[in-house]
């Protein structure tokens, strides 16, 4: 039915995952994902967690909103950000995201942020 999301999910298989998952890892950092999504990728308040979601998902989104495709006004706010990834950082990211690994649990500062209680 998508053809083009198997081409992707053995694109990603053949190029060696560790080297797209650490180049995703760096993006997420360097393009500012890091602010809404939360610094282990797991969700910040509104804002979604995008680790361990499945490849054709966060495909399917992050395709959607760099055709500045936004179907909530919520999703609007996705657009600037992916609206000039290319092909292969949109792969980096999604590799990071769904083969993600447990890597942040002891190293992460923002995780003291968690449970400030809101207003
Ligand atoms: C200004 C805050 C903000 C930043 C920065 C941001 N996002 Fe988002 N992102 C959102 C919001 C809000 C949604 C939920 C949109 C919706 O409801 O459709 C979202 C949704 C997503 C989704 C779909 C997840 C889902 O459950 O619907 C993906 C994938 C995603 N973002 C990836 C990224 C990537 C990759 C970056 C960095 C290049 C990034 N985001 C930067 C706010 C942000």
């Amino acid at each position: 039915m998508r053809p083009f999301i198997w081409l992707l999910v053995c694109v990603i298989a053949l190029m060696g995952s560790d080297r797209f998952y650490d180049e995703g890892k760096k993006l997420y950092f360097s393009k500012g994902c890091n602010g809404c999504h939360g610094t282990d990728a797991k969700g910040l308040g509104q804002y979604p967690g995008l680790a361990y979601r499945p490849v054709g998902f966060l495909n399917y989104k992050l395709q959607r909103y760099r055709k500045k495709i936004a179907d909530t006004q919520q999703a609007q706010l996705m657009i600037p950000f992916a609206e000039h990834l290319t092909d292969t950082q949109i792969k980096m990211l999604i590799t990071f995201f769904s083969q993600y690994r447990e890597e942040f649990r002891h190293s992460t500062p923002v995780r003291s942020i968690k449970g400030d209680g809101g207003s």
